[in-house]
């Protein structure tokens, strides 16, 4: 490392057309905001880059089907994502935006640069175009039949039904998303940055140079590179994005993946005048937080653009993680099967520690990791509880006891307290080399390790017991103890830094440099705040509340699945014509006892007054009902329901988490008409 005078550390930017998850945080923004925190202890110049990534076809496709704008969508959820990452800590020198007017001149100009020294080459190519809207279609905004498995609504880049990839042109019958017309094939030009050139390149500084790198980080690359590279076109036939800067490309804009890593340049130029220092000096070390679905782009096509350009440095590492599960299921935004970060703070109040300690203690780094509630509450209690907080507690409460909260004076050692002293650089040193070496998990065992190393000597050693006869031998015990106190404040302020400042303001210290730990940093006579609890324990009906929202979208993803299951036969006019529904008034009401679901109705249908047991009672109060217009079904077989003989049936909707309404008449119609 020495080498280098200062680092860049930038994490992916997220989609600004939704909040941010449980995933992101594991697989990026804890383990940058980590070893930034590290770096900064360790007084290294360093800056911390973020941002949004406000470009992309579905960020215009969610601006669509709500009716606002784009500008809108990512107005709305840049504001979201950035007071997550701010309540998480998550310690940015500047969380910056690719619709910032920096960001559009920066990634203009660079287009151009390229453009102008001939480093794309023009390609004319086919592509749909919707008449009717007047404009080229986006693959994702082009639907059809999959060739592969019959799928009818495959998407111009995916068949989402059976996996596969798809050219637009693949699918069978396609029509525009938009209008619904059926689009035509159109010749439109676009610039492609050859990467094929940049392959033999590309070999020698990764494969060669950087074998280093995580497995499957490295693994990923050396597979794309095996495979041959292809030219990658860098601008697209869209009108939400950064316009591309030649009077030939009127209305194209650059494609998403060409602009946005270009927004770590833009973010850096937005915090500091002296950002080509942190981008063209080679004596800076960049470091890429991504997830593993962004390898291709950070490890292969933006140090292509990098290459091209000529004038930027390349990254030194790519940590990329693989993927977090949630409770046995790929998280999924649309599924909504997630652990959203504005929620969890809801629910967890100040517990930003405990998930950014369970993120990290199951991080995803060679492997995809399942994060599950269990887990969750077990890690909390178990070791934050029970381990880290319970060795704080049990010192700084001996001490108030004994000593009035008075950090009492070292004597004479014994050759067991030197062991445990000896120990702390030992772990401090296994603490950075992992660091050092993008091993989060492993850091923060070790650091727990710490924790444990002080309640094993607070075990051994019983001050309780000494008190009464050796009050020297138990100065000396708690002043070991609160010096173990006051390293781990400061080792564990890169994992879970809210807790390490509520440490530190139970010593009454200010933060210290990461060099100092293993020093006696609280000097004897030094006096203590009142004690406190570090952490607390999470119970059951905490988690049951958690398991019980995720068996709720469970559900309601599987009523929603169902809904798109085969239509039933065909039925004859007369089948349907045998049916003799009504609208029918709802004159009594009350629930059957002893069951969950039934109502009691007595319905006017207009023939008759007649009794009819339905299953409403979770979705309606009885005295909400009386008066009510329903549809009927009235020649239904009579049943026996609860002893009850229910006389017909009410017509009702299932919404998608299985809750039913009412079908009935839109006004108010007279009683006994037929509905056919
Ligand atoms: N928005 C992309 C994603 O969420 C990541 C962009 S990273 C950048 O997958 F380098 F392009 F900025
Ligand atoms: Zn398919």
């Amino acid at each position: 490392m020495a080498k280098f005078k200062r680092n860049l550390i930038t994490t992916a930017l997220p989609y600004a057309n939704g909040p941010v998850h449980i995933g992101h945080l594991a697989g990026v923004y804890v383990p940058a905001d980590i070893y930034v925190r590290y770096l900064r202890q360790k007084g290294e110049d360093v800056v911390f880059i973020g941002g949004s990534d406000e470009h992309g076809v579905p960020i215009t496709i969610k601006a669509q089907k709500e009716g606002v704008t784009p500008q809108d969508i990512v107005d709305r959820y840049h504001k979201i994502i950035k007071d997550s990452f701010e309540e998480f800590g998550i310690s940015f020198d500047i969380y910056s935006r690719t619709s910032s007017a920096t960001h559009h001149a920066l990634s203009s100009a660079f287009f151009k640069k390229l453009y102008d020294e001939g480093k794309f080459v023009e390609k004319t190519s086919m592509q749909y175009y919707d008449e009717k809207a007047g404009q080229f279609l986006a693959d994702r905004y082009i639907v059809g039949k999959c060739p592969h498995c019959g799928n009818e609504r495959a998407y111009g880049d995916q068949c989402e039904a059976c996996g596969t990839s798809l050219n637009a042109t693949d699918l069978i019958d396609p029509v525009s998303a938009i209008t619904g017309n059926k689009p035509e094939l159109k010749e439109t030009k676009h610039w492609y940055l050859p990467l094929e050139q940049y392959e033999d390149w590309l070999k020698k500084w990764i494969l060669e140079d950087h074998q280093e790198w995580k497995s499957n980080v490295y693994g990923q690359c050396k597979s794309w590179l095996d495979n041959g590279l292809q030219p990658r076109a860098v601008t697209r036939d869209l009108d939400w994005g950064v316009p591309v800067p030649v009077e030939e490309a009127a209305g194209k804009v650059l494609y998403v993946w060409f602009d946005a890593p270009i927004g770590y340049i833009s973010a850096t130029k937005d915090l500091t005048l002296e950002w080509e220092k942190y981008w063209k000096d080679p004596e800076t070390r960049m470091i890429h937080f991504i997830g593993k679905d962004n390898i291709v782009f950070h490890c292969i096509i933006f140090p292509a653009m990098l290459k091209a350009e000529g004038s930027y440095i390349l990254p030194d590492n790519v940590p990329a993680n693989e993927f977090l599960n949630l409770e046995g299921d790929k998280i999924s935004t649309s599924r909504n099967w997630a652990v959203w970060l504005h929620e969890y703070l809801r629910d967890f109040e100040g517990k930003q520690d405990v998930l950014r300690y369970v993120l990290t203690a199951n991080a995803p780094e060679t492997k995809d990791n399942d994060f599950t509630w269990k887990d969750f509450q077990a890690r909390n209690n178990n070791e934050l509880v029970a381990i880290y907080g319970n060795f704080i507690n049990r010192a700084l409460v001996l001490t108030q006891k004994y000593f009035g909260g008075v950090v009492p004076e070292r004597g004479e050692l014994t050759d067991y307290d030197r062991e445990v002293l000896a120990e702390i650089p030992e772990i401090i040193g296994r603490v950075e080399k992992n660091l050092d070496a993008f091993h989060f998990r492993e850091a923060l065992k070790e650091c727990m390790n710490l924790a444990r190393l002080g309640n094993k000597y607070l075990a051994d050693t019983e001050p309780w017991k000494l008190i009464r006869n050796d009050e020297g031998r138990v100065k000396t015990i708690l002043n070991i103890c609160l010096q173990i106190a006051a390293d781990l404040s400061t080792l564990t302020e890169p994992f879970i830094p809210f807790s390490a400042a509520k440490l530190r303001n139970f010593l009454n210290i200010g933060p210290v440099a990461w060099n100092r730990m293993g020093d006696q940093i609280i000097p004897a006579g030094h006096t203590l705040n009142e004690p406190g609890l570090l952490f607390e324990k999470i119970e059951d009906s905490q988690i049951q509340q958690q398991v019980d929202k995720l068996l709720a979208t469970k559900k309601a993803n599987e009523m929603a699945n169902a809904r798109v299951a085969p239509a039933k036969p065909n039925v004859t006019f007369d089948d349907f014509a045998r049916m003799d529904i009504r609208a029918g008034k709802i004159v009594a009401a009350e629930k059957v006892a002893k069951t969950k679901k039934l109502m009691k109705l007595t319905i006017d249908t207009g023939i008759d007054t007649r009794t009819v047991v339905s299953g409403i009672a979770e979705y309606y109060a009885p005295e909400e009902v009386i008066g009510q217009q329903v549809s009927i079904l009235v020649n239904l077989e009579p049943k026996l329901l609860k002893g009850i003989e229910s006389q017909g049936m009410i017509l009702m909707a299932e919404n998608a988490d299985g809750s039913l309404v009412f079908v009935r008449p839109d006004q108010d119609i007279k009683t006994g008409s037929e509905i056919r």
